[in-house]
């Protein structure tokens, strides 16, 4: 009867302990911006491209592409995209 509190009760701080956690861990990434996203990741296979090379349109399928090359998620592929839409 008491061991099984225990065990309720471990099982329980263990689940607050990892849902606290997780929530902060996706909270950090979805909290860079869209210009901090692209410093960090476009430079890892080569030079960073200047946001005036190419047209929003350009730019759409460009990082769409480098998404595939990159292994970004979706939220950091949609914030690469934006900023760079907005500063060319
Ligand atoms: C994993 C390595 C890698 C990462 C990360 C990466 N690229 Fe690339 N990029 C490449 C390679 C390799 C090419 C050469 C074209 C090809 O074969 O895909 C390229 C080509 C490009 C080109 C030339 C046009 C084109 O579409 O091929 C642009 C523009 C570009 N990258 C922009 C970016 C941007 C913006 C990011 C950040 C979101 C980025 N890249 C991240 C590997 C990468």
């Amino acid at each position: 009867m008491k061991l099984s509190r225990i065990i309720i009760a471990i099982a329980f701080i263990g689940y607050i302990i990892f849902s606290v956690t997780s929530c902060k861990s996706s909270e950090f990434i979805t909290s860079k911006s869209g210009a901090q996203l692209w410093g960090e990741n476009c430079v890892r296979c080569h030079n960073i491209p200047s946001p005036n090379i190419y047209s929003d349109k350009q730019w759409e399928l460009a990082v769409s592409h480098m998404r595939l090359r990159g292994n970004l998620t979706k939220v950091e592929t949609d914030k690469i995209t934006e900023f760079l839409q907005a500063a060319n």
